[in-house]
Parts: structure tokens; sequence; C-alpha cells
């Protein structure tokens, strides 16, 4: 059998180089769910396709769970593939150059490996579980920031009216308390660059396991905590979460909770 991560960084790179190839060229838009602010490209769907095609040759046996419905051939499995084959639709479809290819392999529940290519700058971020977080192959650690007056925050906004409704309210609270606030539009991206130390912090409300299975692990493994917006232990699949160089974790909880 092939080598797990061996196959993840071909086929994000792979996927990668068909959305930088795509950029800013022609391409078909769909709406989602009859909104309308939730995009779908074709590249978003082909990028897809080429990520499942190369999972499911690597591990026919394995689970995948992908953002555009796409699936493998099996359905139970220990081993589950997480794949967002286009973090950042809404830049893409715009020409805003911020965007990047997320997959992370779930076993037995615990995602184990994360691989998020950013195709434009052509930025690896990776992460084994217990084997510390990279970039480019170069070790990862979060930032030092101590307090939250000297941090530089990102969050993201969901798709749905009552989910960005209620995010505006964190928002501003943060916007008096911390040295800088960013949005990027890519979730994946946010979660590596807490790992990076680029930002301190980031905290975002109705998110999707493809949204945050690399990014999770790869914060973690550069030395970063990730919670829920409790502070309680993180899970994919609870949607809310909070990811920060550890230091200045307590007091966006605490802002959270509306202290
Ligand atoms: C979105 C991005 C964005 C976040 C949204 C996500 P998509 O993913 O990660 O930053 O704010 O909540 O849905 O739709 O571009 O894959
Ligand atoms: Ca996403
Ligand atoms: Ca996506």
């Amino acid at each position: 059998m092939q080598d797990f991560r061996t196959v993840a960084v071909a086929a994000a790179q792979q996927a990668g180089k068909l959305i930088a190839d795509a950029y800013r060229t022609e391409f078909r838009v769909d709406y989602k769910k009859g909104g309308t602010t939730n995009l779908v490209t074709e590249v978003d769907r082909r990028a897809e396709a080429a990520i499942i095609e190369s999972l499911n040759k690597a591990f026919p046996d394995h689970q995948i769970l992908a953002e555009e419905g796409g699936e493998g051939s099996r359905q139970q499995s220990a081993y589950k593939w997480i794949v967002d084959p286009l973090d950042g639709t809404t830049n893409f479809a715009h020409g805003f150059p911020v965007f990047c290819v997320s997959i992370g392999l779930e076993v037995e529940g615990r995602v184990v490996l994360g691989v998020v290519y950013d195709p434009l700058r052509q930025e690896l971020f990776e992460a084994g579980a217990g084997k510390g977080a990279f970039l480019n192959g170069e070790r990862l650690r979060v930032s030092p920031a101590a307090a939250l007056d000297k941090a530089l925050l990102v969050t993201g906004f969901a798709y749905d009216q009552e989910g960005r409704r209620r995010n505006l309210k964190h928002f501003s609270e943060f916007a008096m308390r911390a040295q800088g606030i960013r949005r990027t539009g890519s979730a994946a991206i946010d979660l590596c660059y807490v790992a990076s130390g680029r930002v301190d912090g980031f905290w975002e409300l109705a998110l999707y396991p493809w949204d945050v299975a690399a990014g999770s692990l790869i914060v973690a493994e550069a030395g970063g905590r990730v919670t829920d917006f409790a502070g309680n232990d993180f899970s994919i699949y609870t949607g809310n979460i909070v990811a920060s160089n550890g230091s200045v974790h307590q007091a966006m909880v605490d802002v959270l909770a509306g202290k």
C-alpha cells in the first residue's frame, strides 16, 4: 500500500495546479441550495473529482467525505479522507488570490494527517499526528504573542444570514480588544496562518469537517491550541472553532462567552 502522506500531497498539488490553471479564466458558477452567497464553480467539482480519483486508486477500501458530494467506493471504513477541493471559493470566483486545497485523514475517529496546499504561493502546509507541522519542509511554530491587545486575529463568516449576524457580535468585540482582525475567506488558510505564527488566533462558527480537518491538526502540531467556543476539546464535527497560539486562547474563549 502506498504511503498516506505521499498520496495526499500529490493529490493536493495536482488539484492545486488544476485550480491555479483555471484561475482568472472563464468557468461556470452555480449557487448551492438556492442561496445567493454559497457558490460552487465547475473548478471545485473538477478538483474534487481529481482528488477522489487519486485517493480511490491508492486506497480503494477507504471512505471519503468530500464537500461537493463525491464519495469513495466504500461507505464505511476505519479510514476516512476528508476533502475540501477548493477552500475559498468566493475568493476564487472573484479573482481574489487566497484559496487552497485541504485534505485530512481520520483513522478511527482521530485526524492523523493534514495537508493544505495554496497553489498561488506554492505553500504546502502539512502535519502528521505526533510528527509536527511543516511548511514546505520547514518546521512550524505558533507565535509567542501573549495578550489579546498584542494579537492579530482572523475570522470568517458563514454563508447563512443567522451565522453572519451571530459572528458580527463577536467581530465587534474582538475589534475593540485585539491589535487587529483579518478575514481571508479561507478557513483552512486561516488555520495554517495560526500554525505558522502569521496570525495569533482564529475563530469561526458553523464550519464543516472539510474546512477544519487538516488545518486543526496543523495548528495542534505547531504547538497551538484548538477547542470549541466553550474551550472544550475540539471535534471537526461540532462546527465552532477557536484555534490559537495557546497564550491568547482563554482570553478569546472569554470574549466568545460574552465576558
Ligand atoms: C468557506 C471558507 C470561508 C469560511 C466559510 C467556508 P468554501 O469554505 O472557508 O473562509 O468563512 O465558512 O464555508 O465554501 O470556500 O469551501
Ligand atoms: Ca471550505
Ligand atoms: Ca470548498
